[in-house]
């Protein structure tokens, strides 16, 4: 994956993001639409894995068949919202190894402060993506990737459902090694640093919370 930034604009993703930003949509419906557009997203960010083939015997004949070469992926989800992307990717790469970064934002500063870190082991050898359905300031995504980078990770991807355009301009600017895979970039943030016209907080909406 060259590019820094990919927006993958497919109908399927559209429409069900377009019910997720839906004020009036429910809890229930907004888990089910992310878990649906989180498959879409890990079809898209897995698509130039590297492959090998491995030698299998079907019921008619010995064969070469492809198999994707290497270690497993990583997943790290970036708490709390990261987990409703991160269900949804386990459940195409269900091998995959999982990590897990607590960051809340102190609404004075806006600045990211660290609670929790839990990565698997061999980063430095595995493609490790990281996701967060929300890249709003890019401060939280930032410090999550110097976590990981930290820990050896040298082949990274953060994926999510929305991005601002600051966030995807922080990035580039801190990470500019790391692609951002998103459904679609919004028009900018407001003073409290949500997007907008965004789909309002993630996590809240997720689990219902306020
Ligand atoms: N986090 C969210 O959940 N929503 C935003 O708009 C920005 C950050």
């Amino acid at each position: 994956m060259s590019e820094h930034l990919t927006v993958v604009d497919h109908p399927l993703i559209q429409h069900k993001l377009t019910i997720m930003r839906d004020k009036t949509t429910s809890t229930n419906s907004f888990r089910r639409l992310l878990r649906e557009i989180s498959h879409l997203l890990a079809y898209e960010i897995t698509r130039d894995l590297p492959m090998t083939t491995v030698s299998i015997e079907t019921p008619m004949e010995r064969m070469d068949a492809p198999a994707i070469e290497g270690k497993k992926l990583a997943l790290v989800s970036i708490l709390r919202a990261g987990n409703g992307l991160l269900d949804g990717i386990l459940e195409l790469v269900p091998a995959a190894r999982v990590g897990f970064v607590g960051l809340y934002r102190d609404e004075q500063t806006l600045q990211p402060v660290q609670y929790y870190c839990k990565l698997p082991d061999g980063l430095e050898d595995r493609l490790v993506i990281a996701v967060d359905p929300m890249l709003a300031t890019g401060n939280s995504s930032a410090a999550a990737i110097d976590l990981l980078k930290q820990a050896g990770a040298k082949n990274i991807r953060f994926l999510c459902l929305l991005a601002a355009p600051e966030g995807v301009a922080r990035m580039k600017e801190l990470h500019p090694d790391v692609p951002v895979i998103t459904a679609a970039v919004d028009n900018q943030l407001d003073d409290h640093g949500y997007i907008v016209p965004g789909l309002g907080d993630a996590g809240d909406r997720m689990f219902g919370t306020k």
